[in-house]
């Protein structure tokens, strides 16, 4: 069963809803079928998208529908809870916080007014469980001076979330000579990552790791004096003892240190180059290369 047969069947409860945002919500939240979560769904509606959820995450999702219209009461049932209340309003969702635990998944389909989808995300982000999913639907209104938004209108959710992609790379942000600009933020601390679908914004959570990278793979399986023209080089044999790849370790003034070097080293290379003697002996070294092998 996928999320979009589920929705192109016509016996459940009426739900309204944008076909591009089937493929997107199958690709983060297949990863959470069959598993115990809590769901917070903001904007219950007729009860449509309950009934899907359900029906996608299996039996162990308990999923909690947040509506400000009293009538939603009557879609409760088992593992479905229903609670009345304003979506921006922090101290409601604070009590459903207490009541039913970090969420691991929250899809907010609620008023669609910029300020108020920005207060509820602002609120309740920090506390989705790790290796959960935020998402935010309907964000054509994003752009309606109508629902608080409009092309690049700071109140825009898709304007904050333009801005979380900066928090997410936060760290390297370096100045050309190594001096930091800026630092670490919680949003960007624990976002492993943001998508950007036509109408949908998801955020994946994650925790703070320190980043790290390092180069792997044996010195020497590349010539860089190589020309086209030359026998392709042979790969040197694995039992050959392969000099260590170094671990790097990202620091700010490392990497302005060993910047600086390079551009040296990079100079230096120039002018040997540019010389004579370098031309002059081109030939000999190609010999040797052939010799050598
Ligand atoms: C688009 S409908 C939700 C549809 C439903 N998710 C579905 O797909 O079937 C939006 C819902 O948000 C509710 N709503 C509007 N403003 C709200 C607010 N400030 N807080 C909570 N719910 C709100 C409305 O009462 C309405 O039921």
């Amino acid at each position: 069963m996928t999320l979009f047969g589920e929705f192109l069947r016509d016996d459940h409860r009426r739900t309204h809803k944008w076909y591009q945002y089937f493929p997107a919500y199958e690709a983060h939240l297949e990863r959470f079928r069959n598993r115990h979560l809590t769901v917070f769904e903001i904007g219950v509606g007729e009860g449509g998208s309950l009934e899907q959820w359900r029906a996608y995450l299996g039996p162990y999702a308990v999923i909690v529908g947040i509506d400000i219209n009293p009538a939603c009461g009557q879609l409760a049932e088992e593992d479905i809870h229903i609670r009345i209340g304003r979506q921006e309003d922090t101290a409601f969702l604070a009590r459903l916080l207490e009541e039913f635990g970090a969420p691991d998944i929250v899809i907010d389909d609620g008023s669609h007014l910029q300020p108020q989808l920005t207060a509820t995300f602002d609120f309740l982000y920090p506390h989705v469980a790790k290796n959960g999913v935020y998402i935010v639907e309907d964000l054509h209104a994003a752009y309606w001076p109508n629902h608080g938004g409009g092309l690049r209108a700071p109140a825009s959710f898709i304007e904050h979330a333009k801005r979380y992609i900066d928090e997410m790379h936060a760290e390297h942000f370096w100045y050309e000579e190594g001096q930091k600009r800026d630092g670490r933020t919680p949003l960007g601390d624990r976002t492993r990552s943001i998508h950007f679908y036509d109408s949908l914004v998801v955020m994946e959570v994650g925790e703070y790791r320190a980043k790290r990278h390092r180069l792997s793979g044996r010195v020497g399986n590349f010539r860089p004096d190589w020309v086209p023209g030359d026998p392709v080089p042979e790969r040197p044999s694995a039992e050959a003892p392969a000099a260590a790849a170094p671990v790097i370790r990202p620091h700010h003034e490392q990497i302005a240190q060993l910047q600086r070097q390079v551009r040296t080293l990079q100079d230096e290379i120039a002018q040997v180059r540019a010389s004579t003697s370098w031309r002059v002996t081109a030939p000999l070294r190609r010999i040797g290369r052939l010799l050598g092998r």
